[in-house]
């Protein structure tokens, strides 16, 4: 069984986690997949279950056009990780983001993964506000594609 971890934060109204289900929704279609979902806004992750997952799936709103607090969090836990011996780096990834309107912030998610040598897998999908009409599909095609490159 492969394994991806779906970490995000979200926090204003839940834009962010409805596209991290969608984007769980879309790794779950591919067998042999398992995922966990972590809010970064409620709890922090577990360094040990990063170095074991395959693949991550990094979610982001847009907060002062850069990745929210939680995000930052996870990113400064797994440097830190990977200084002290765990295999926190170099894995597959794709990003999600949800904003208001700008959907700069992105930069600094891609800047920060690209810091943990991981490679993306597939384009970012960004939504304003919550995901409707083509991005639905759009977060659950990113979340398959992570899934088949791994399996
Ligand atoms: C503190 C804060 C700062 C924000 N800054 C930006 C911003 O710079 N650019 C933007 O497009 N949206 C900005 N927004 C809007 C959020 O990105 C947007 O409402 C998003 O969908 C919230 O996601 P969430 O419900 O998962 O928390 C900001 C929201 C908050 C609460």
């Amino acid at each position: 069984m492969k394994h991806i971890m779906v970490i995000y934060h979200s926090q204003q109204y839940g834009n962010t986690r409805k596209m991290a289900e969608l984007v769980a929704e879309g790794c779950r279609e591919v067998p042999g997949v398992q995922v966990t979902m972590v809010n970064v806004n409620e709890q922090r992750v577990d360094m040990e279950a990063l170095a074991a997952c395959d693949a991550v799936a990094l979610g982001s709103p847009d907060y002062f056009s850069y990745v929210a607090g939680g995000l930052k969090q996870f990113f400064d836990d797994a440097w830190i990780a990977r200084r002290a011996g765990k295999s926190t780096a170099g894995k597959p990834y794709v990003a999600f983001m949800s904003h208001g309107g700008g959907g700069r912030a992105i930069a600094s998610l891609e800047k920060l993964a690209q810091s943990m040598q991981y490679t993306a897998v597939a384009p970012a999908v960004l939504c304003q506000g919550a995901p409707s009409g083509d991005r639905i599909q759009a977060c659950r095609a990113l979340g398959r594609a992570l899934a088949e490159r791994i399996r």
